[in-house]
């Protein structure tokens, strides 16, 4: 693929068939997006798992519109050859196909999305369709669902037995059917992630899922290492850098030079003009400050204030 060229919907697809690997990180900010975009990303995901990395909610179920929205936008400006693609989070597409053009719609239109991602299979089908007939492209999601995590009961692989093989399966194939460009699939045993790339023309994208995907997909803070203290690597990631620790060793050392008076030093700081400050010094010589209104005379001032 050429470098420079923007990366777009149907390019995955054309990926897949030269059997180039896909590349997809999670990004919900700006600077971030831009160095994403700079190393070579293809796949920009405005995930709602910025309802935990971001956010700090622990599921991404209270992730609203006006979220995903506010953290595409920027993530939108900062590209230049990432394809951006938007969540549409829980409950905004599945009470209608009104509701889910329209969500979808502002995704592309206020935030600034290349293309949206929802999560379901078969019953799902007729939402991906609508979309795509609107000229929306569409990722599917399949696997472990976060935005159902409570009717899961957990982070669990999903896929094991031979009927929930067969439902993933089919519900990749309708997503196809539908019009999908893409389907992420989350925790997944790797031999079925195989299959069920095997199976499809479009690409599939994993996170969980096994080497075998078209792609893979990470939420940054798992690949960076940039978790709160005490916070958690799913087994599925690989850390390439611990900038939690990085991070928290930096701004320690800041604490220590601030109290210390170590900063900031003459590198840090701005002069003027001698002569200025000449005259300035003449003139409070000459006129002595008047008390600012308001202020407190020091005789009435409590002792040990
Ligand atoms: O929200 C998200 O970050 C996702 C990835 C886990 C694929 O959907």
């Amino acid at each position: 693929m050429n470098e420079k060229r923007r990366v777009t919907a149907a390019g995955l697809l054309r990926m897949k068939a030269r059997g180039e690997r896909i590349t997809m990180l999670t990004a919900y900010a700006y600077p971030t997006a831009r160095l994403f975009d700079a190393a070579g990303v293809d796949v920009l995901l405005v995930g709602d798992s910025l309802g935990m990395v971001e956010l700090g909610f622990d599921s991404t179920v209270p992730v609203t519109m006006d979220d995903v929205v506010h953290h595409t936008r920027p993530v939108a400006r900062a590209v230049t050859r990432a394809l951006v693609v938007a969540d549409l989070p829980f409950m905004s597409y599945t009470t209608g196909r009104e509701q889910a053009l329209q969500n979808a719609a502002r995704l592309m239109q206020e935030g600034g999305a290349h293309a949206v991602k929802l999560e379901g299979g078969k019953a799902f089908a007729p939402t991906v369709t609508a979309l795509v007939e609107s000229g929306i492209p569409v990722f599917g999601h399949l696997g472990l669902t976060p935005q159902s995590i409570h009717r899961f009961g957990g982070h669990r692989v999903q896929g094991r037995d031979q009927a929930s093989a067969q439902r993933l399966v089919g519900d990749a194939h309708a997503l196809e059917d539908a019009g999908a460009c893409a389907i992420v699939l989350e925790l997944v045993p790797a031999p079925l992630a195989q299959r069920i790339t095997t199976a499809l023309k479009i690409p599939t994208i994993g996170i969980g899922a096994g080497p075998d995907c078209d792609g893979q997909v990470q939420v940054m803070h798992d690949v960076l290492g940039l978790v709160p203290p005490g916070g958690h690597i799913p087994r599925h990631a690989r850390p390439y850098v611990d900038l939690g620790s990085i991070i928290l060793d930096a701004v320690q050392r800041y604490l220590v030079d601030v109290r210390a008076g170590n900063f900031p030093t003459a590198a840090q700081s701005f002069t003027m003009e001698d002569s200025v400050l000449a005259a300035l010094d003449e003139a409070a010589r000459l006129v002595p400050s008047a008390p600012r209104p308001g202020a407190i005379p020091p005789s009435t001032v409590p002792p040990g204030e």
